[in-house]
């Protein structure tokens, strides 16, 4: 069968354009926080991907970084002071937090106006009941890419592999609310294989290399990867092996797929909630 490979960095390019143009037509230009406390080296990289696409896409960026001992109180402190400035019109707080701080009464601080992960409990609740919000970047760039590459998703079978609150679980609200029958899966499901077999279309975001092999997957189901982590060599790799390519109708590549719709995706729900804050 033949595979097609979902270009996420292509359509990612896209929306950026788009994003960039209108930026460029505004007055008060959205600017975006991004609050990094410690010295987790991944999160590192993706905070200064987030900058500078940022930066790139005509936003301006306020980065904050404080150090790996910092209290929860300090930290509380620095959200409620972009809060309540004016000039900030959107916050993330980059997780994993250090293990000193409770990491729901941080991500509950954040103002849910400018809370662009959609991580605080109040934007989680409007994702579930489905009314407007800030839909978390990593599950609105997939469901973005499915609906690019034409996937039907009404009485299909979804399965997703992981539940996480940055992935998982938001997907899988997601994928429900567009009709599709979901199963959700985690390191506790007894046979995976048996679950993930049954799945027109497959989510995984787990963050264990190559852990989807091809004998897992039904033949023709569209397979998104949302999985990026590196395997004992220090090579960068997805959750889904390559020979899955051989049954898959279509699938997300790593890198090149999620990973760059999930920065368009956060460019999105800060342009929103500059918009949202008034910036014309
Ligand atoms: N850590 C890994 N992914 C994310 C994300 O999308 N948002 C935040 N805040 N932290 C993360």
């Amino acid at each position: 069968m033949s595979c097609r490979i979902i270009d996420g960095k292509a359509l990612a390019e896209k929306i950026r354009s788009r994003i960039t143009k209108e930026v460029a037509s505004m007055k008060t230009k959205p600017c975006l926080s991004v609050v990094l406390v410690g010295e987790d080296s991944a999160s590192k990289v993706y905070v200064s991907m987030k900058e500078v696409a940022c930066i790139g896409a005509g936003m301006k960026s306020r980065n904050i970084k404080l150090p790996e001992s910092t209290t929860e109180e300090k930290l509380l402190a620095e959200i409620r002071a972009l809060n309540a400035d004016k000039s900030v019109h959107a916050i993330l707080v980059q997780v994993p937090l250090p293990k000193q701080i409770n990491e729901n009464r941080i991500l509950e601080s954040v103002a849910a106006e400018k809370d662009v992960d959609g991580f605080n409990p109040c934007n989680i609740g409007r994702l579930h009941s489905r009314s407007p919000t800030f839909v978390p970047a990593t599950p609105k760039g997939i469901m973005r890419l499915l609906d690019e590459a034409g996937v039907e998703l009404a009485g299909k079978h979804a399965v997703v592999v992981g539940r996480s609150n940055i992935v998982g679980k938001p997907v899988a609200a997601l994928l429900l609310a567009a009709d599709a029958t979901v199963t959700q899966c985690h390191s506790k499901t007894k046979d995976l294989a048996a679950f993930t077999k049954q799945a027109d279309v497959l989510v995984v975001a787990v963050g264990k290399p190559r852990m989807i092999k091809k004998d897992m997957v039904k033949k023709g189901a569209v397979v998104i990867d949302a999985g990026t982590s590196r395997d004992a060599n220090g090579k960068l790799a997805g959750d889904v092996d390559e020979s899955v390519r051989d049954v898959a109708s279509a699938i997300t590549p790593v890198p090149g797929g999620v990973g760059p719709m999930t920065i368009a995706m956060l460019l999105e729900n800060t342009l929103r909630a500059a918009r949202n804050q008034g910036c014309k």
